[in-house]
């Protein structure tokens, strides 16, 4: 119950630690407080001792001590969760974008212009506080990874910031926590923290463009460049569709279909032919024109895509 990749109750880094604290002591507070005045109800009922019906009792009791008790509480959580937003300059930036129903994903060079653009998947570098600002394109949506940070929303016209850091490598699931219309909880993501050497090697590998294809896939590149480029963009191809996810790297993340599929030619062919079924209201037709075989030959190409 305690584990699991999408677990507030499982903290992989400082920032859901704290939460996790304060969660445990209010819960732990709030327990001993219950279990004191379910005696107390019974010792009232069995034995009607007269001293519970004192007045002094109830100044005490009903006054006093429930606010000496949410007092000391309230200061604890607002002392503690002071610590999440007083935090050293992040070490990497990233912008977040909630559309319906998936993420887009801007990694920013440190002079705040974009390096490349992914999609339902951030990648960061362990032990490193990570800054993530968070827009929607469209409506609300809410960006929760429980296993590294708290929850926060992606508001039409503001910018929202949330910090996240991994105390360890390990990949962890998030989703969109607040109801966004449609397939809203299918609109899931992942966050793999790996060593710096190895999160720096695959930011070098997504700032490429996609290598030129061999000729064997040159009939899947000229099905997407005719079918898929409006709205999808793969750079080093001419295809700079902005309506949907930046497939330049797909074939290199876990999941599709925000974080719903497993990433593989198969899964990509069905959701290219039959997306309106595995994730009913999403904002990209079935493309049912295609034979078998271009069909086969598209989701090849799309999953060469690395
Ligand atoms: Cu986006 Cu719910």
């Amino acid at each position: 119950m305690l584990g699991g990749m999408q677990s507030a109750l499982n903290p992989q880094g400082p920032n859901a630690a704290a939460i996790a604290e304060i969660s445990w002591v209010l819960f732990a507070g709030g327990s001993v407080i219950f279990l004191l005045v379910m005696a107390l109800a019974a010792w009232a009922v069995w034995r009607r001792p007269a001293f519970l019906a004192r007045h002094g009792m109830i100044i005490a009791g009903g006054i006093a001590f429930p606010v000496a008790v949410l007092s000391a509480l309230l200061v604890y959580s607002l002392l503690r969760a002071a610590s999440l937003s007083a935090q050293p300059p992040p070490g990497l930036r990233i912008e977040v974008t909630g559309y319906q129903w998936w993420w887009r994903i801007d990694y920013l060079a440190p002079d705040g212009s974009v390096e490349f653009v992914t999609a339902n998947e951030l990648r960061i570098p362990v032990g490193e506080h990570v800054e993530v600002a968070l827009r929607s394109a469209d409506v609300l949506h809410s960006f929760w990874v429980p296993a590294l940070a708290g929850k926060l929303d992606l508001v039409p016209g503001k910018d929202n910031r949330l910090r996240l850091a991994a105390a360890r490598p390990g990949t962890w699931r998030g989703q969109c926590a607040e109801y966004c219309g449609g397939p809203h909880a299918q609109m899931a993501f992942y966050v793999v923290a790996a060593e710096r050497e190895e999160f720096e090697r695959w930011r070098e590998q997504q700032r490429r463009p996609a290598v030129a294809v061999d000729a064997e896939k040159q009939k899947g590149q000229s099905l997407f460049l005719s079918h898929c480029a409006a709205c999808h963009t793969v750079r080093g191809a001419p295809a700079q569709g902005r309506l949907g996810p930046d497939l330049t790297h797909v074939a290199s993340r876990l999941s599709i279909g925000a974080g719903i599929l497993p990433n593989d030619v198969r899964t990509i062919g069905a959701w290219i032919a039959s997306s309106q079924h595995i994730k009913p209201g999403n904002l990209m037709p079935d493309f049912r024109e295609f034979s078998d075989d271009d069909l086969h030959a598209l989701a090849a190409y799309v999953a060469s895509l690395k």
